[in-house]
């Protein structure tokens, strides 16, 4: 994994859009970009805002896959993440929506609903770019520890931790669904690269132990040590438990890798 520790949660987004926007160039008009929900990557998604803004990005015709979306709530509902999406990614970035998807877990049948993802994924040639936050027990989209690592698009049960940490969304954790419906650390590790953006202190544990700790069940995140290409950009405070800071900082410079993003 490369590891970029940048200062501050700015620079994060900044050097985390203009891969993701390098990724755009290189792949042309109909790229494939899987979208995270949460507060991590709001300033990757501002920093690609502006490229659509000033005319550097067009992603009229591109393709967004959300990760996950909670059961039980009322289609439509503000904190649903397919309007969370909507309103914080597709069309800041002025995405057509015809071409933005999420799974439905408004869905009868969650099975079927998450075999149909998987198909769409796949009839879009699947993901060139997966944007990644973390959760603070280490998961990434819904998948909680002790998922499968082979996981596909699948039901899971939120733990009470994660249903804490999302109850600031609602009016209280009783309002947090127990219930989402979430891509398979499977699906994730299938994008052809990887973006991973952290944050802040609370955030620091799980960044140790996904990226210098054995990959396992018990940190979902850590499955991403198998992928042939993945970004991981933090700032100070979330890489401040990690051990190998000096290889990291000589290795993936936060400035250098920003030039590089540019360049082609
Ligand atoms: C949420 C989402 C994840 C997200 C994570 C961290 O529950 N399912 O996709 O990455 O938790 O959220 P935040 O960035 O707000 O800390």
């Amino acid at each position: 994994m490369k590891v970029i520790i940048c200062e501050d949660a700015a620079q994060v987004g900044a050097v985390a859009g203009a891969k993701v926007a390098q990724v755009c160039r290189r792949v042309g008009p109909g790229v494939a970009i899987g979208v995270a929900t949460g507060s991590s990557p709001l300033e990757t998604y501002a920093d690609l805002a502006a490229r659509v803004a000033d005319g550097r990005l067009d992603l009229s015709r591109a393709y967004a896959f959300a990760l996950d979306e909670y059961v039980g709530l009322p289609q439509g509902h503000p904190e649903s993440y397919a309007e969370v999406v909507r309103r914080t990614v597709t069309e800041p970035l002025k995405m057509d929506p015809a071409r933005v998807h999420a799974p439905n877990g408004f869905a009868p049948d969650l099975a079927i609903a998450g075999a149909k993802y998987e198909g769409l994924i796949k009839a879009a040639g699947g993901i060139d770019i997966q944007i990644l936050g973390v959760g603070s027990n280490g998961h990434i989209g819904f998948n909680e520890p002790m998922s499968s690592l082979a996981s596909r698009t699948h039901k899971v049960r939120l733990t009470p931790r994660t249903r804490a940490d999302n109850a600031r969304f609602f009016e209280g954790v009783d309002q947090v669904p127990e219930y989402a419906l979430t891509q398979g650390l499977g699906t994730i590790l299938d994008a052809q690269e990887a973006i991973m953006v952290v944050q802040g202190k609370g955030k620091a544990e799980a960044v140790a132990a996904f990226i210098e700790g054995p990959v396992s069940a018990r940190m979902p995140a850590s499955v991403l040590q198998l992928h042939k290409d993945v970004t991981i950009v933090l700032d100070e405070d979330a890489a401040s438990l990690l051990e190998f800071t000096d290889y990291y900082r000589h290795t993936y410079n936060c400035r250098e890798s920003m030039a590089q993003f540019e360049e082609n």
